[in-house]
């Protein structure tokens, strides 16, 4: 087991605190003796543990398990959503729903596992930029661990629900006046000038191999086989690498024997991924102004977009854009029809199925599992802004008769 560079190969141990190559900058990865790996895994009672990030213990790049920080996260549900699949025309569809994680959303599985590895290594302090769900969830497990812990969030452009997890939690909440690419350029150089502050973005590869227990919960609860196609929110591109790892692993290891199409979805006002896939370039070209209501995921220069590619068109999967009015259809549709509350950027999964299947590029036949990647109560201001606003009435028969438009003249009893 060591880290190993995606571009030049350079390996780093697993020890080493080290966040880019330093031969060639660019981002690393832990890497397994597959041999060693399917041995430890063959010899162990995984299969036996409920589902859950830490089922997949042997997987993961912890060697001292008496450091493992844990607030009991994955064990999502794959919910089977017959209705809402028939009304897209798709045979068969699951939404994999991250929300049920401990701080609700998938940023606790990486945070499991860097929070543990960063224990592992003996960090007293933990940093992040965030768009709010990872510094919710670095706040939880820092104070878990009993570590320090400092989050940068663009200064008003988070939603309400994240930015209270975070200060409940006892981190230090620091609001730049800028954009989330702007605080994570910022966390990166704090790293590198005070060594001692553990940096817990996706960038560090610890964090991307709790996020690929996703990955293999999918393929357990369908009975060992993997989807056709995984749809994903993407950001600043951390989970669908993650996610694609996981898969590809577990097909190396025998588990599965086919692998998913990655499919990621990005708003249409920051969608560098998107453009890159779209046009067949080999680089991304950032967003200055990154702009959408699905605040999680407005990111201009996501910082994993080379795995992210990599992760789509090694699976021959696609990616595609959706506009802000998509996305709130596509939430309230989720929310109404199968009672799956998400965040806006969760439910652009579910609106770019859509627009995928009404474009002929999703078959109706593939059997298509949604991530939805945050809970709807993350953001509960949105929800509010675009619902049908609750009527006030007297606490009065009459008029709740009236305002519900029931018939006055039928007795309670005289049916
Ligand atoms: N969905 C939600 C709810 C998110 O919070 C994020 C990212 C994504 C999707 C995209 O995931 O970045 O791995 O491609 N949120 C980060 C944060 C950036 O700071 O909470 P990604």
């Amino acid at each position: 087991m060591h880290q190993e560079c995606i571009n030049c190969g350079a390996k780093y141990n697993i020890n080493e605190i080290v966040y880019f190559c330093k031969k060639c900058g660019d981002l690393l990865e832990v890497k397994y003796d597959l041999k060693e790996l399917s041995e430890k895994v063959e010899k162990s009672n995984w299969q036996d543990i409920p589902l859950s990030v830490w089922r997949y213990k042997d997987f993961m790049p912890i060697e001292d398990r008496s450091k493992i920080v844990s607030l009991n996260e994955g064990g999502t549900g794959l919910h089977s959503c017959h209705k809402l699949g028939k009304q897209l025309g798709l045979l068969q569809l699951w939404v994999k729903n991250e929300g049920e994680n401990p701080t609700g959303s998938f940023k606790d599985r990486g945070m499991t596992v860097g929070v543990s590895k960063a224990n592992e290594l003996g960090a007293k302090n933990v940093i992040c930029a965030s768009t709010g769900n990872t510094s919710a969830s670095l706040a939880a497990y820092a104070a878990k661990a009993g570590m320090r812990c400092t989050v940068l969030i663009p200064s008003g452009k988070i939603a309400y629900g994240k930015l209270s997890q975070a200060m409940i939690y006892g981190a230090k909440v620091l609001q730049i006046r800028g954009n989330f690419d702007q605080s994570l350029d910022m966390v990166l150089k704090i790293s590198e000038r005070h060594p001692s502050i553990y940096l817990l973005n996706s960038i560090n590869p610890f964090r991307v191999e709790g996020q690929k227990s996703l990955a293999f919960e999918i393929c357990d609860q369908l009975d060992q086989k993997a989807p056709d196609r995984v749809v994903v929110p993407v950001g600043n591109a951390g989970n669908i690498s993650a996610i694609w790892k996981g898969f590809t692993e577990y097909k190396r290891l025998g588990f599965i024997k086919k692998l998913p199409k990655m499919t990621g979805i990005q708003a249409a006002g920051s969608a560098p991924i998107a453009q890159a896939i779209k046009t067949n370039s080999d680089k991304i070209v950032p967003v200055e102004n990154p702009e959408t209501i699905a605040t999680a995921i407005r990111i201009g220069s996501p910082v994993s977009w080379k795995k992210a590619v990599n992760a789509i068109r090694d699976s021959g999967g696609t990616a595609e854009t959706v506009t802000d009015e998509e996305i709130l259809e596509a939430q309230k549709m989720l929310a109404r029809v199968e009672g799956i509350f998400v965040e806006p950027a969760s439910a652009s999964s579910i609106a770019g199925l859509i627009k995928l299947l009404k474009n002929g590029i999703i078959d109706k036949n593939e059997r298509v599992v949604c991530v939805t990647t945050g809970h709807g109560l993350k953001d509960p201001d949105t929800a509010v802004k675009m619902s049908e606003k609750p009527m006030e009435v007297d606490a009065e028969m009459t008029a709740i008769e009236n305002a519900l438009g029931l018939k006055q003249s039928v007795s309670v009893g005289a049916r």
